[in-house]
């Protein structure tokens, strides 16, 4: 049998959020997003959040990789690899400075025009992520986000306003970044805002029994509860707006393995994987699925804890996704019979796989595992998956000859892109890919420069020195091969 290849139209590119690259962070009457105000950390040394701007304080993401002034220069170095896709998220608070103003700021719609006109000129299509990580911080000060309702009307009204504003520059949506991050306790500042839950030390890996607690998880399921309706609600007003447009929704996707074949671990993985069923199911399905409720018990709660509607259950029916949206970046075990070493990632992930090696910052290296989950995804949901997010986070030092030499980043990529074409050999039925981090940026859980994802080099260091420069990276010339072969020229 031949083997598949990537079709014509595959959406080869990269992707950012506005937080993590944009900085200019009070510029141009733009507000502040709670993450603005999570201090940089590091692998060891969790982030905080500080309701205030502290002084003596440094905010990584107060001037980032300044791509809000270097823009033109990053999309032509997008454009020199080939890019036929930009995914980047607008900052909610560009528009609405306060998350629920009666006029939006025409500074912030500008700057995103003209981000868009950019991309137009080198043929790139842009995909909008609406929300990415950027709760507007005067409605987490004012209303606990996304715990009240009234935040999904404020966020509906956010949409509207973009859908009418680009609607003849934008056809590709993603209304939420990794929705299912808000069944975890850092949830409340990444994508809740759910300030009276307490949370300010963002430790990834330990979260104490507290941080769980019945009543502080049943704020996050509430809140969960809200960004579905809201997604829903966006998804048909979006398509009355433009009938074109093609609206998905994402969910952080590694995958979940039982440790070993004892019946107990395999459960437990099986169960693992519902906090990734709980949310996909009602944005492709339109409803909460037969596992709902007996996963929320696992947390001390109830569907019924969640107040849902009658009119909320016929606005889930009614907006279901066009695409599902997935990032993906390692895998955990799940071992309930001994104990072991635990793994990383962007989520809590079990137990370290003994076959797989770790990247610096301990997250393993799976590409069969992404081979793996996109058979599970697409054979639960048969709608087409877009790879949002996809990278190696490593430390890159400036070779004697100027140049960065990273081989490691181009294995990772030539692998992932070797288990996405046996995905699509599968039969899986997938649109595009966005490398997360392109160009290198901030690192979310850790607010490092240092964790570099980019195939372009930035001139910047966790303090925030440096020229701010671009550099090509090896891997720049890889993927912009990749692009140009459309997957052909990996083996
Ligand atoms: C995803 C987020 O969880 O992982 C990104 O959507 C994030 O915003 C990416 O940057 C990689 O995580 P990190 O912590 O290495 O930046």
């Amino acid at each position: 049998m031949s083997k598949a290849t990537f079709p014509k139209d595959f959406l080869w590119g990269g992707a950012t959020a506005a937080y993590q690259c944009e900085g200019a962070w009070k510029e141009d009457g733009k507000g502040f997003a709670v993450t603005d105000l999570l201090t940089a950390g590091t692998r060891e040394i969790p982030r905080i959040f500080t309701p205030e701007e502290k002084e003596n304080t440094y905010y990584p993401a107060k001037q980032a990789i300044d791509h809000y002034h270097h823009y033109k220069e990053d999309i032509a170095l997008f454009a020199e690899m080939g890019f036929k896709v930009y995914r980047m998220s607008i900052s909610w608070v560009r528009i609405f400075p306060n998350g629920d103003d009666e006029i939006p700021n025409q500074k912030g719609l500008e700057f995103y025009h003209k981000i868009f006109q950019e991309c137009k000129k080198y043929g790139i299509e842009p995909l909008v992520t609406i929300s990415h990580h950027d709760v507007p911080l005067a409605l987490a000060l004012k209303q606990d986000g996304w715990l009240s309702r009234k935040t999904i009307s404020a966020f509906v009204n956010y949409c509207e306003t973009i859908f009418k504003e680009y609607k003849d520059e934008v056809k590709y949506w993603i209304v939420f970044n990794e929705i299912n991050m808000m069944t975890s306790y850092f949830g409340d500042i990444y994508t809740g805002g759910i300030l009276s839950n307490g949370t300010t030390h963002l430790d990834i890996a330990h979260a104490s029994e507290e941080a769980l607690s019945a009543d502080k998880m049943k704020k996050r399921f509430k809140a969960l509860h809200h960004q579905f309706v809201a997604c829903a609600k966006v998804v048909e007003i979006g398509h009355k707006i433009n009938e074109q447009f093609k609206i998905g929704s994402m969910v952080a996707a590694d995958a979940h393995y039982p440790y070993s074949c004892n019946p107990v671990n395999v459960i437990a993985a099986q169960k693992s994987m519902r906090r990734i069923w709980y949310c996909a199911d009602v944005m492709v399905r339109g409803e909460y699925s037969y596992v709902a409720d007996s996963y929320l018990m696992d947390q001390g709660i109830c569907l019924t804890d969640l107040d849902i509607t009658v009119e909320d259950k016929a606005i889930l029916q009614a907006g279901t996704i066009d695409f599902l949206a997935l990032s993906y970046y390692t895998s955990g075990c799940h071992a309930v019979d001994e104990v072991h070493e635990t793994t990383a990632g962007n989520f809590s992930l079990g137990v370290a796989n003994p076959y797989l090696k770790k990247s610096d910052w301990g997250w393993v290296f799976d590409p069969q595992g992404l081979r793996w989950m996109l058979n599970e995804l697409y054979g639960r949901y048969n709608i087409p998956l877009f790879i949002a997010e996809n990278g190696l986070g490593a430390v890159d030092e400036i070779g004697e000859d100027g140049k960065i030499h990273d081989p490691y980043r181009m294995q990772y990529l030539d692998n992932h892109v070797s288990a996405m074409r046996e995905a699509l050999e599968d039969g899986v039925n997938l649109m595009g890919y966005t490398w997360w981090g392109p160009i290198d940026l901030i690192s979310a859980s850790t607010g490092e420069m240092k964790k570099r994802y980019g195939f372009i080099y930035v001139d910047r260091d966790n303090e925030g020195n440096g020229s701010l420069k671009r550099i090509r990276k090896d891997s720049f010339y890889r993927y912009q091969e990749i692009i140009k072969t459309n997957g052909a020229c990996v083996k």
